[in-house]
């Protein structure tokens, strides 16, 4: 296969033949791969710990293992170490091949990026198990962490914005766009929500800067867009990539791409406050955050389209491409997350869906139907082409891996859903005295079947994961797929 550039005459991006030999580094895309895949399944064990601790309380046996040490270990393992590891390779190999030339800053920048983000994520999992924690979710480090973090970041930002400086191509493909947008916009978020004053450094404790409900509200522009440009924007960077390779076809629409992009980034910096309706916020900002919620749906399914289009003519490669099948059902997944997203930002939604396990089932539809499924769908693309085989070890292995963890999201999400709807009516439910009909213990014993059912959703998705890494190491390690030896299979290495 070859890569992208763009045919000027119909303003589409088609595939074109490489015009001469670059010397791309592939070892640092490798690396984030490994890294990625190992963190994926310490996330979802960890995962299905905390999962199985709210089944079975008992199960918090000591301090390092409660549940409120855990899940902050299960976030961010899933979202920066599995979810970014995967963007750092990705993004990396994009911006090479699209700009066709190698990573700028040389093999020393690239380890530095490599080791140093690494490193960062082992010390805060480190930090929380232990105990340190500055309590603010998915910004938890401790405030050294969040200053490491930046020079590592802004080590990225140089590296990457330099190959785009150098590229030979005339156009910056799309992709690079939403790989950019997440990194720029992560940066200025992490640093304007960890503005706080360190007021110890072996106890790792600091104050924020902000307070009250202005604290509140920068919390939530953060994590808000922490789902908007880490676990939105820079995925889709992965989908406008993998997806035209892998379907061996040009993005459906070059123009709906572009409105795509800047409605999307207008658009989501702004609905942060739903994550604070009838809360001490001022009213005006709960509106606007709910408004531009719903603005939101639009965008998203516009680049939902023109994912799922892109395979127009292409539909029979969904049989024999393992791949392009996780990549394909995890645009339908953020279709759906994203419609029920600005559903639930709709105050008399949220009433009912807030505090619940509502918003867990519509995370999780996220995490694991879109960002999961489109790193996966990126892996089984990713794995012959770096370590050049001619295939994947096992198509059949791969579809076990989609038919099980595509069953454990059905469990999980649907379960969520009973759940928090449940939950919802139960505590709003008055009796005819006017009293409260359930107390809360009520509704923690009716949640608990649909918790063990979670859990189940849970161990399997990890099963899935855990067959797509030996199918993985196989591919780069069994004689079958080397080189020469199996003629035209079916994911040929040719990028
Ligand atoms: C085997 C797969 C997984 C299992 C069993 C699992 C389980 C859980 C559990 C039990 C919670 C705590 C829920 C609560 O506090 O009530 C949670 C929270 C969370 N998980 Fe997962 N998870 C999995 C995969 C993932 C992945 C792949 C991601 C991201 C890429 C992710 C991101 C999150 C986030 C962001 C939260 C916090 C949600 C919130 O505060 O509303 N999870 N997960
Ligand atoms: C149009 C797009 C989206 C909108 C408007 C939206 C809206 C919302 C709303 C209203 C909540 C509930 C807030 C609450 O009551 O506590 C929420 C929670 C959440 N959403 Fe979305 N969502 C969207 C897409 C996504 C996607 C694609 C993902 C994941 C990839 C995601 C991840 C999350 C997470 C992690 C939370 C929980 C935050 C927390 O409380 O810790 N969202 N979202």
């Amino acid at each position: 296969m070859s890569d992208l550039a763009l045919d000027t005459a119909s303003a589409r991006f088609v595939t074109a033949a490489p015009a001469r030999h670059v010397d791309y580094n592939e070892d640092i895309v490798r690396k984030f791969l490994i890294a990625s895949m190992f963190w994926g399944v310490v996330a979802f064990v960890v995962g299905c710990y905390i999962a199985a601790e709210l089944a079975w309380p008992q199960l918090n046996i000591a301090p390092w293992f409660n549940f409120g040490r855990l899940r902050p270990v299960h976030t961010s393992a899933a979202i920066f170490a599995f979810g970014g590891s995967a963007l750092f390779g990705t993004s990396i190999y994009v911006v090479q091949r699209t700009c066709r030339a190698p990573l700028w800053g040389g093999k020393a920048l690239a380890n530095f990026i490599f080791w140093g983000y690494q490193f960062f994520i082992v010390m805060a999992a480190l930090s929380y198990v232990l105990g340190f924690s500055k309590s603010r979710e998915y910004a938890e480090p401790p405030w050294h962490l969040d200053l490491f973090l930046v020079v590592i970041w802004v080590a990225y930002l140089v590296a990457y914005v330099a190959t785009l400086l150098k590229r030979e191509e005339p156009h910056i493909y799309v992709a690079n766009w939403f790989y950019l947008a997440f990194i720029v916009t992560v940066a200025m978020l992490w640093i304007v929500n960890n503005l706080t004053i360190p007021v110890s450094i072996y106890g790792s404790r600091s104050y924020s800067l902000f307070a009250g409900a202005q604290d509140a509200m920068v919390q939530w522009w953060y994590g808000h867009n922490a789902v908007g440009f880490f676990l939105t924007a820079g995925f889709l960077g992965m989908m406008y990539y993998f997806i035209p390779k892998a379907a061996d076809r040009p993005v459906y629409s070059y123009r709906l791409s572009v409105v795509h992009f800047w409605a999307l980034i207008f658009i989501y910096i702004w609905a942060g406050p739903h994550h604070l309706e009838y809360t001490s916020l001022p009213d005006w900002t709960q509106t606007l955050g709910m408004v531009f919620s719903i603005m939101l749906w639009m965008p998203s399914w516009g680049g939902m389209i023109n994912g799922l289009m892109t395979l127009s003519g292409a539909w029979e490669k969904l049989r024999t491409d393992p791949g392009l099948r996780f990549s394909v059902t995890a645009v339908g997944f953020y279709g759906m997350s994203t419609f029920e997203g600005p559903l639930m930002s709709i105050r008399s939604v949220n009433a009912l869906a807030h505090y619940t396990d509502w918003v867990i089932g519509h995370v999780h539809s996220g995490t694991l139907g879109w960002v999961a499924f489109i790193t996966f769908g990126a892996f089984y693309y990713l794995v012959p082409v770096l370590w050049k085989r001619t295939g994947l070890y096992s198509t059949r292995l791969a579809a076990w891996h989609y038919w099980i963890s595509t069953l454990g999201i059905v469990l999980y999400i649907t379960s969520m859903w009973v759940a928090g709807i449940m939950e919802g009516l139960m505590w709003r439910a008055y009796d005819a005295m006017g009293f409260l009909q359930y107390s809360f213990i009520q509704t923690v014993v009716a949640v608990h079947p649909l918790y063990v059912v979670r859990l189940l959703g849970g161990i399997f998705f990890l099963i899935g994961m855990l067959i797509m890494c030996f199918n993985l190491i196989m591919t780069v390690k069994s004689p079958s797929t080397a080189r020469g030896n199996v003629p035209g299979a079916a994911l040929a290495a040719g990028a």
